[in-house]
């Protein structure tokens, strides 16, 4: 049997860096304020980091808006604090995936810049240029992510440019061979400085098709959610039917796989979303041979929450076709969904008091399934979503847009505490913090946690380390359908050396482990 692959078996720590640990006293967390706090990471047991986008950015998506891709936004530091980071991380042990953003970058980086003022520039064809249909509208139906068109006009072309999230992160136009030589050879230029793997933003929305575009069919299944986001008007249509996960992405996935097999065992983990419930056939396609080597998985995400039943459906889904692989990532948290200690109490039918066990319990269970796992800064520490960041301090571009109906991803980006003594609670020396750190966070500052035994922060790490002993998790990816009572997830995890049955009890809030 081959020994599994690092990111077989990852637990991946999700950094984002506006919020994690300022160092220079703007208010505004940077690459040298991680690297001071890799010890805390590392100490937690974890074997990978994922920090969220750091390059150089006019910031209107916070980093998913790269003006560009290879240089370091001056408010997070430089390349050289970038190399001192990953030298820090590797000795300690610790891999470095980046995020890199392939669809669609920033309006402010010179080959839109250059793109836009002619149909005849170099970049001319570098994005996805559309003359406006006979009565002047745009070429198609389509929506944006964050509200409004996916098309915008641009005067000086007279003509519409494509954008599946702000107006200022217009799409690549990937039908074109100079874009992919292009973002190849940044891949290659972060593979060269030692990274160990990508997060790929959003890969189902880059599109490689050419016009005439279709527009989307509606989706005749949209029942109104009780979300406030759901009344967006985008989730009315089937994206995948033409704005969407086309075939051609393909030659994406294919692309940069075989950059990354150019090197030594390195990690290509897609971002990937479909119509209803297609997201496993399109993971699937993903990770076909000579594609992405894993994709991130949305199903235990859910903005809601979910019961334990409806994580069983998510957890069978993934296993019906994942199993005996390690191609998946699970997730609970990341930076665009409100905090699982915030979201999961009332699916589960838990209270406050017990938020903690069950943040354990979600923690310990996606580390127990197959492939790797996701965890976002603060899940340690069970912190949950602030609620009351007043309107006019909210930052993200889509809950500008929609509030006061739906306030967007702040709530769960606000920085972290570590040290409860300290102004900012050591977050930042500043006045002022880019997004407000949390008054109910101080009880729970990471420093505290990490030591003091019994909390989230300590249980979990020696979790950890026994979980690394475990012949079941560590040596093969296979496991059973999750099963168990209404209040239970039960599922087998076997290897050829042990087979472990690993019984989450979401009524005691506790797990057990049987050899069998
Ligand atoms: C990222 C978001 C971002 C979007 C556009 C994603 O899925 O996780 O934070 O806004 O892509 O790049």
């Amino acid at each position: 049997m081959k020994p599994l692959k690092w990111w077989e078996t990852a637990v991946i720590y999700q950094i984002y860096p506006r919020s994690f640990q300022d160092s220079n006293g703007d208010g505004i967390g940077d690459i040298p304020g991680i690297t001071t706090r890799l010890d805390y990471i590392s100490n937690l047991g974890v074997d990978a980091i994922w920090i969220s986008p750091f390059f150089k950015s006019p910031q209107n998506d916070f980093g998913y808006d790269v003006s560009d891709y290879c240089d370091i936004n001056p408010e997070y530091g430089t390349l050289v604090d970038f190399d001192n980071l990953l030298e820090k991380a590797h000795s300690f042990n610790l891999k470095v995936m980046v995020d890199f953003v392939p669809a669609h970058c920033s309006d402010q980086h010179s080959w839109f810049l250059e793109s836009r003022k002619s149909k005849d520039n170099l970049k001319a064809d570098w994005f996805h240029w559309v003359d406006p249909k006979k009565d002047g509208s745009a070429p198609t139906n389509w929506l944006s992510f964050f509200g409004g068109r996916a098309w915008t006009w641009e005067p000086r072309r007279q003509q519409y440019y494509l954008h599946n999230f702000l107006p200022s992160q217009p799409n690549l136009n990937h039908s074109n061979p100079d874009v992919c030589d292009a973002l190849m050879k940044i891949v290659r230029f972060w593979f060269d400085r030692g990274v160990d793997g990508f997060r790929l933003d959003a890969v189902h929305t880059i599109n490689g098709d050419k016009a005439p575009y279709k527009d989307n069919l509606t989706n005749l299944n949209f029942k109104l959610g009780s979300l406030p986001q759901d009344q967006q008007p985008f989730f009315r249509q089937l994206h995948c039917s033409a704005q969407l996960n086309q075939p051609v992405i393909q030659n994406f996935s294919k692309a940069i796989r075989s950059v990354a097999d150019n090197y030594n065992d390195r990690f290509l983990m897609g971002e990937v979303d479909g119509d209803n419930d297609t997201a496993m056939e399109v993971s699937e396609t993903f990770t076909a041979p000579g594609r992405l080597h894993a994709t991130y998985n949305f199903d235990l995400l859910a903005w809601g929450g979910l019961t334990v039943k409806e994580m069983k459906v998510a957890i069978s889904k993934a296993i019906k076709v994942f199993n005996k692989t390690g191609r998946i990532s699970f997730a609970f948290s990341n930076h665009d969904v409100p905090r699982v200690a915030s979201r999961q109490l009332a699916p589960l039918g838990l209270s406050i008091e017990q938020g903690d066990l069950m943040q354990l319990l979600l923690l310990k269970l996606e580390t127990c399934l197959i492939g790797s796992a996701c965890i976002y800064q603060g899940e340690e520490l069970g912190l949950e979503d602030s609620n009351n960041i007043p309107i006019e301090q909210l930052q993200d571009p889509w809950g500008i847009e929609f509030a006061p109906t739906f306030q967007g991803r702040d709530s769960c980006r606000t920085p972290m505490v570590w040290n409860s003594n300290e102004a900012n609670g050591g977050f930042s020396d500043s006045k002022t913090t880019w997004l407000p750190v949390m008054d109910d966070h101080f009880k729970r500052s990471g420093l505290s946690q990490a030591g003091k035994s019994g909390s989230i922060y300590s249980e979990f790490s020696s979790f950890l380390q026994w979980r690394k002993k475990q012949p079941a998790f560590m040596e093969a990816n296979e496991m059973t359908i999750p099963n168990g009572g209404l209040k239970e997830i039960i599922f087998t995890r076997k290897s050829e050396k042990q087979n472990l049955r690993c019984i989450f009890d979401f009524e005691k809030l506790v797990t057990r482990f049987e050899e069998i």
